[in-house]
């Protein structure tokens, strides 16, 4: 990218004021345009209001960004990205997750032969920088006498119980939601490789899921459960590594963890409480982008593993449905 990185924002909703925040920061940045047909204007950015559009095409009509992000509901994310890929240069950082469904997916593959989607197209896995996630994949690494992975817990709870139709408008399904944020902080500690079972619970306001995963020549199972079914945020997961005995806990909510086995403490991560949780995990997500070397949990082949088997739909069982 150019010294100066010209930015378009696309959706400026609930997510958009979290990277309004974090590209404010980075000196490099400017904000070219904003785009949102239910917004007449463009919100502040350090002070001034860049031009504003209520359609992607017509903004890249007028302007050639570096960078278009894509804030903007699940299920228009393909068509906006197919939109920025092809009506410009730039690159694209979209939202998670990057589609609704495996068609859209396939209609980003398609793009390959005219456009560069690999060098260009990123999604927006957040949870893959949070602080806890990345301490806990520093520990790992550290301790390969640990042994492999031998089973993952991880529980997501969002508080959508009193605001459940925008939280269907906007996101889906607590497995569109939190199940592929669960699938990219898994991504940091193992090679998943399929998604075993999955059971969509309360209307697509819970989910229950099984996926299977590699771990230093070994597999193993991730349970994941996710609602929306509370009025407060928990989040979750544990790692065990049934050879060595140790345990290891991250608190997403807290951005906190632990590490133990049998009575011993092994190690621990503890948070200063001077960064909100979601300038915690968007700012380094940036710094990595905008590095010239994205990290690899940003590019498209991870973005195609996670959403395959976000997507799988396992063999019927007794105890198993589709994903709503
Ligand atoms: N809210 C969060 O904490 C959060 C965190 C991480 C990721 N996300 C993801 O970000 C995306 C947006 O979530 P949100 O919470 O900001 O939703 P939101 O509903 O608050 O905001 C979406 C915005 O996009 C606008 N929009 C709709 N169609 C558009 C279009 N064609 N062009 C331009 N703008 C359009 C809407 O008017 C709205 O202002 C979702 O995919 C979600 O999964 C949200």
């Amino acid at each position: 990218m150019s010294d100066v990185v010209r930015v378009g924002l696309v959706g400026v909703g609930i997510i958009a004021k979290t990277h309004l925040e974090v590209l404010a920061e980075r000196s490099e940045v400017a904000l070219d345009f904003t785009v949102d047909p239910d917004h007449s204007r463009a919100p502040a950015f350090r002070g001034g209001e860049p031009p504003h559009y209520s359609g992607l095409a017509d903004a890249l009509a007028e302007h050639s960004p570096d960078l278009v992000v894509i804030a903007t509901p699940t299920d228009t994310h393909a068509e906006l990205a197919v939109q920025a890929l092809t009506l410009s240069g730039a690159r694209v950082l979209v939202e998670k997750p990057l589609v609704h469904d495996l068609p859209s997916l396939a209609r980003l593959r398609a793009l390959e032969e005219a456009v560069d989607v690999r060098g260009r197209l990123f999604t927006a896995y957040h949870f893959a920088f949070s602080p806890e996630v990345r301490w806990a994949a520093r520990q790992l690494a550290a301790h390969p006498e640990w042994g492999p992975v031998t089973g993952i817990t991880s529980a997501f709870y969002d508080p959508y119980v009193l605001r459940r139709e925008q939280a269907v408008a906007s996101y889906t399904s607590s497995w569109m939601d939190s199940g592929v944020n669960q699938l990219s902080m898994l991504a940091r500690f193992v090679d998943l490789t399929a998604l075993d079972s999955a059971r969509s619970l309360d209307g697509g306001a819970s989910a229950w899921c099984t996926a299977s995963y590699r771990s230093r020549g070994t597999v193993g199972t991730a349970r994941l459960r996710s609602s929306w079914l509370t009025g407060y945020s928990s989040k979750e997961s544990a790692l065990t590594f049934g050879r060595s005995g140790v345990e290891l806990w991250i608190d997403h909510t807290a951005m906190t963890g632990f590490a133990a086995r049998d009575g011993e403490l092994l190690a621990t991560h503890g948070d200063d409480g001077a960064t909100p949780r979601k300038i915690a995990h968007y700012r380094p997500l940036y710094a990595s982008l905008l590095s010239g070397s994205p990290d690899p949990v940003l590019g498209f082949a991870t973005a195609e593993t996670i959403t395959e088997i976000h997507h799988t739909k396992p063999a019927p069982s007794p105890v198993s449905g589709g994903p709503g």
